[in-house]
């Protein structure tokens, strides 16, 4: 697949994995090395509103209260998705696309335009000793409501929705792994697109005069 739809000049990498994998610490390092070269999408930015009982897919919390499932597919607004690769992909600004989030590889509207296919594979322990530490110290949050509703439905939902993702992806890369080795299996991957970037040729003079 050649990953261009629609004519777009740039080509498009999605990045996905399981809740902490490491998906977010990828693209934003990928974005600050290649600041002129690489634009992101964040799925997170795409989940419908969480207070509209019509939108979306619906789970009890372990609090007892109906939410939105955030870790079911059918709550990102997809079409939104859509617009936003398109619009980052065709705006001259980039190179490559970077499309990052728990259903990068699941939601067709990203596969359709995906050149590149990254899978973060990091073991479920790893993943839930990161979020529950993210939970205490960073929101300063009780991790009980995490943890029961991963026993809940997270536990599931990831085997349902984001691990099978992982055979479908071009490079798996082990998120236990440094930033540095994260960064070199991605740079393998799409060679020229970041090898050649400007900001990445410091001493390089102007392609154009
Ligand atoms: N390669 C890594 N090695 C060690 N810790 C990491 C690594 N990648 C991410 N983390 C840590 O794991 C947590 C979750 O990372 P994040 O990138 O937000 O995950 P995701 O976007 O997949 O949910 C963060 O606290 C982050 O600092
Ligand atoms: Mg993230």
């Amino acid at each position: 697949m050649t990953g261009v739809v629609g004519g777009h000049p740039v080509p498009v990498l999605a990045v996905a994995g399981g809740t902490a994998s490491g998906k977010s610490t990828l693209a934003e390092a990928l974005a600050r090395h290649h600041p002129e070269t690489v634009g992101l999408v964040h799925l997170d930015d795409f989940y419908v509103p969480a207070h509209d009982p019509h939108r979306g897919v619906r789970t009890l919390s372990a609090t007892g209260a109906e939410t939105l499932d955030w870790n079911h597919p059918g709550s990102i607004d997809e079409d939104a998705v859509a617009v936003a690769i398109d619009a980052a992909a065709s705006c001259g600004r980039y190179r490559l696309v970077v499309v990052e989030g728990l259903f990068a590889l699941t939601l067709r509207a990203v596969a359709e335009r995906a050149t590149w296919r990254v899978y973060v594979d990091t073991p479920d322990d790893i993943r839930l000793a990161r979020k529950i530490l993210r939970k205490i110290e960073v929101f300063g949050q009780d991790p009980g409501v995490s943890l029961r509703n991963y026993l809940l439905s997270g536990r599931e939902r990831h085997a349902e929705y984001v691990a099978p993702a992982r055979d479908r992806a071009d490079l798996v890369l082990d998120g236990t792994t440094s930033e540095e080795g994260l960064l070199s299996g991605v740079a393998h991957l799409v060679g020229d697109v970041l090898a050649f970037a400007p900001d990445r040729a410091p001493h390089a003079r102007p392609l154009a005069v």
